[in-house]
């Protein structure tokens, strides 16, 4: 193996760090970060990132609340919860876990949601925000993923960035925020009519797969010495584990670990940054409230 292994976990922790202080000042005029995050069903990967979020909130010593819905309630019972946190003072942001089973209108439940408690920056008013450039809470893994190559010093000023996967959730707000004048890179986002996707990443000095197709770049469609990020957390069977699957992303480790120079894994690469993008965001709701 020869590329750099970008340790998300402790870049995470840097920025965490950060915001322990402003939750310490926050704390001084009585004000404690708080985020509701709403689980529907029990889908087992959005189960797992809600502990996950939950853990984070209580340990930095934010006030988390938690509302798990089961799989069949109705869209009118979810829009009465969001509406609830809504209302609650304590409550500074909102997350709805995604995606939502099929019988509910996933945007509809996120245009609920009062712009102010966005965390995700999922909204329309946050979205319109984040492309003209207006102070937004910015989308959490595409900011989680710029975090991790300033981080890492990443040249991205000038650089080509290719995007697979142009999901309202990672692939197009990332492209948004790579054109933003002090990121400056050229963008392409390939997708699944793209004609020649590898002719397009072989020419990515940087590299993002957020496709949610397992391991599907393969090092013959990375050019040597790009810096090479992974966004895909997936599941595939592996009968020799314990629990009969493993995770992987949507980028093939082993192989283009030897042709990168840089690369994120999974777990423990975009993750912890997506988790400590929305603290970040429940900090600057609380702080906003608190003015
Ligand atoms: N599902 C996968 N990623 C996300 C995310 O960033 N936010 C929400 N709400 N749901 C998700």
């Amino acid at each position: 193996m020869s590329a750099k292994i970008i340790d998300g976990k402790q870049i995470g922790q840097e920025i965490r760090g950060k915001l322990k202080s402003r939750i310490e000042a926050l704390a001084l005029k009585g004000v404690v970060p708080g985020l509701a995050v709403i689980l529907v069903g029990e889908d087992p990967a959005s189960v797992s990132y809600v502990t996950a979020k939950e853990k984070a909130c209580l340990e930095l010593g934010m006030h988390s609340v938690q509302s798990h819905l089961p799989a069949d309630c109705s869209e009118e019972r979810l829009l009465a919860e969001v509406q609830r946190f809504n209302n609650d003072p304590a409550i500074h942001g909102i997350l709805v876990q995604l995606p939502l089973p099929k019988h509910i209108a996933e945007q509809k439940v996120i245009e609920t949601i009062v712009p102010h408690k966005d965390v995700d920056g999922f909204t329309p008013i946050n979205v319109g925000k984040m492309v003209i450039g207006d102070r937004c809470f910015l989308p959490c893994t595409p900011h989680g993923v710029i975090q991790l190559l300033k981080h890492t010093g990443v040249v991205t000023k000038g650089a080509h960035a290719v995007i697979v996967g142009r999901s309202n959730i990672v692939g197009k707000p990332l492209a948004n925020l790579f054109v933003r004048k002090d990121i400056n890179s050229t963008v392409s986002i390939c997708h699944t009519g793209t004609r020649d996707m590898a002719a397009i990443t072989r020419q990515a000095d940087i590299l993002v797969a957020c496709a949610g197709v397992p391991e599907l770049i393969k090092a013959d469609m990375v050019k040597p010495g790009a810096c090479v990020i992974d966004v895909g957390v997936n599941r595939v069977d592996a009968p020799d584990s314990k629990k009969g699957w493993r995770l992987v992303g949507d980028v093939d480790f082993a192989e283009v670990s030897e042709v990168a120079d840089s690369i994120t894994p999974v777990p423990g690469g975009v993750g912890p940054l997506t988790i400590t993008m929305l603290l970040y965001n429940t900090v600057e709701a609380a702080e906003w409230a608190a003015k």
